[in-house]
């Protein structure tokens, strides 16, 4: 089975830090290592190969990365703008063999590897070599907009068929998807046969499928693919989610317990990250005087001093500053949209 890492994408709701080069995924917050390197390092036991799909701004963090957890034999991809998943996992998917089994993971999610997770790995795998898009559902908690969601019917132990697939819903729907039941959260990661992939896109989503093959049409080595920068314009930006998943009737799902967190947000990352005996979070350079659950985060060695704030984002990067209420995690993308539009 091949790992696709995908660690390209640029991650708005995590702005300014997203936009130094340095997404998240390749900080290391988590005992001196990134949810990166915990990503491969998790996936080493079940994966003989990896593809890593990246863009060329963060290449060779990514590279300096792997060599310090000792990976050393994978493809790489590299793209030098972000066209979405679509596009991504469909050069991992011409990169290899179309009866090869892929295993696509994002690389900015925390995940425990324990039973459950070997559990639906090997579930997944029967699946996949069957021909199914093989999705992994995570049990809802809360009515999260920043989710897929994945209805399902006729479950057999933890296979079950895929009913629907909804991208993302508005909040009203996902409130209605929790109170129905049967819902699941897309946990962003998926498995299938790399031609099952390719024929369900040329299905669904023929231009992408099209503008992607010839993409690839220019490279020779398959180990080593640096897309051009004109081809990869033509690419429409599209998730494998909106692109595939909401209309492919070749999708199930397997129901698993894994121990999962996308930290995809500053609410998401306020929760992993270690906290001090007020609930703010570690950081050597911050003075907390009678404030609690605050994330604080600046990397830049600068004195921060906080007082009497409670439930805060204070996010310092040396070009832009953050500040904003705990909770509005997923907000922060929109403030992304204006200052495009101002600036
Ligand atoms: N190489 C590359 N190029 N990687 C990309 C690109 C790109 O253009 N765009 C996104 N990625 C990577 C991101 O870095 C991340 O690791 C992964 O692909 C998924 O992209 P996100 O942007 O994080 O997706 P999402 O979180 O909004 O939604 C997806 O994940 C959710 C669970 O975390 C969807 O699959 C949802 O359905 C799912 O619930
Ligand atoms: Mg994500």
């Amino acid at each position: 089975m091949t790992n696709v890492i995908l660690c390209g994408g640029s991650g708005t709701r995590l702005w300014p830090v997203s936009r130094e080069n340095l997404p998240k995924q390749f900080l290391k917050m988590f005992d001196g290592k990134s949810l990166f390197q915990l990503t491969v390092e998790r996936n080493r036991k079940y994966s003989n190969k990896f593809v890593l799909v990246s863009n060329e701004n963060q290449y060779f963090m990514a590279l300096d990365q792997l060599d310090e957890i000792k990976l050393e034999d994978y493809i790489s991809i590299i793209e030098p703008i972000g066209r979405n998943t679509a596009a991504s996992i469909a050069f991992a998917a011409f990169s290899v063999d179309e009866e090869e089994v892929l295993f696509v993971t994002p690389s900015d999610h925390l995940i425990k590897d324990d039973e459950h997770y070997e559990k639906a790995i090997k579930a997944a795998y029967e699946e996949a070599k069957k021909g199914y898009l093989i999705t992994f559902g995570i049990t809802p908690n809360a009515p999260k907009t920043g989710y897929g969601y994945i209805k399902v019917k006729n479950c057999n132990n933890d296979i079950c068929d895929v009913e629907s697939f909804k991208e993302k819903p508005d909040e009203k729907t996902a409130k209605k998807y929790l109170e129905e039941g049967n819902y699941y959260w897309n946990s962003g990661m998926f498995m299938f046969k790399a031609g099952v992939y390719l024929n369900e896109l040329k299905k669904y989503a023929p231009d992408i499928y099209e503008a992607v093959k010839n993409a690839c049409k220019h490279i020779k080595k398959r180990d080593f693919m640096r897309i051009k920068k004109e081809d990869m314009l033509e690419i429409r930006d599209e998730s494998i989610d909106y692109a595939v998943m909401e209309h492919s009737k070749k999708i199930k799902m397997v129901k698993s317990d894994i121990d999962w967190k996308d930290v995809g947000d500053f609410d998401a990352l306020y929760e992993v990250l270690p906290k001090d005996e007020n609930g703010n979070t570690k950081n050597e350079k911050l003075l907390a005087l009678n404030s609690k659950n605050n994330l604080v985060f600046g990397r830049y060695k600068k004195q921060i001093a906080i007082n009497d704030i409670d439930d805060m984002i204070i996010v310092d990067t040396p070009t832009a500053l953050l500040v904003t209420k705990r909770g509005n995690g997923q907000k922060v993308k929109d403030i992304v949209k204006v200052l495009k539009k101002i600036n």
